[in-house]
């Protein structure tokens, strides 16, 4: 747990673990939940499958974000166990928001402490990424839920375990700041877009099959690289309940 909340993102290397023992690795750590989108699997709810088949050219969840920061209380954690990977690409990047909000200027910094920012399930460009997995479920029966999910939440977060203050807004739920319109809040939210994923924050993890991936979304977000159409890329997904972000 030590390692974890100083690291931010643990990795591990050669674990062929059955759905099973990955949710007791999972329970580890919290208490897993379902994700609304998309059903787990058959008598695991709370474990999803994320694919990308040879014939698609859209990654699940492809663009930088937090997980589901659109529900009131967002995961605390999310686990990957990798089960098949392309011959090539398919890597995971990493974005440390402790050390994107160290970066800013003090000014910048005072200025973002008192506001708090609005995060939908629906923008467009993470929608998007759901679709292939929706069409699935729903082919199999799975009525996924039509609502939208709002939640606002501070866009400097203090990380409750380690006190540590953290940018929380994130390019694919963020839509605006609270009480301003979107156009007003675009500007900024773009500066802070670009700035929290400068690669001198990030890391990047080649995947193996049988690899898990556990990071910290109170203070991390990640971006799968969809660099492999034409291959087959299938992993299994846990992520652990969240308390209210402040
Ligand atoms: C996700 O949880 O957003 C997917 C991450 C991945 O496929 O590497």
């Amino acid at each position: 747990m030590e390692a974890w909340l100083e690291h931010l993102v643990l990795f591990f290397r050669d674990q062929p673990l059955d759905v099973d023992t990955f949710r007791s690795f999972a329970e580890l750590f919290g208490r897993p939940v379902e994700y609304p989108f998309v059903p787990g699997l058959a008598g695991h709810p709370d474990v999803i499958e994320i694919a990308k088949y040879p014939g698609e050219t859209v990654n699940f969840g492809g663009i930088w974000h937090s997980d589901t920061t659109y529900l009131e209380r967002p995961p605390k954690a999310t686990t990957l166990i990798a089960r098949e990977i392309p011959p090539v690409g398919g890597d995971t990047l990493f974005a440390n928001q402790y050390a994107a909000f160290e970066a800013l200027s003090a000014g910048m910094q005072q200025l973002l402490l008192p506001l708090r920012a609005v995060n939908t399930s629906s923008q467009a460009d993470v929608s998007h990424t759901r679709e292939d997995r929706r069409l699935d479920a729903a082919e199999e029966g799975y009525d996924a839920p039509c609502e939208t999910y709002e939640a606002t939440h501070p866009v400097v977060r203090t990380h409750p375990e380690t006190g540590r203050p953290s940018l929380f807004v994130n390019v694919a739920h963020t839509a605006r700041f609270e009480g301003m319109t979107e156009a007003e809040s675009r500007p900024l939210l773009a500066y802070l877009f670009a700035h929290q994923v400068r690669p001198e924050f990030t890391c990047r993890f080649r995947w193996q099959v049988g690899s898990i991936a556990l990071w910290d979304n109170r203070c991390v977000q990640h971006n799968p690289v969809n660099d492999y159409h034409g291959h087959q890329r299938v992993m299994h997904r846990i992520t652990l309940s969240g308390d209210r972000p402040r």
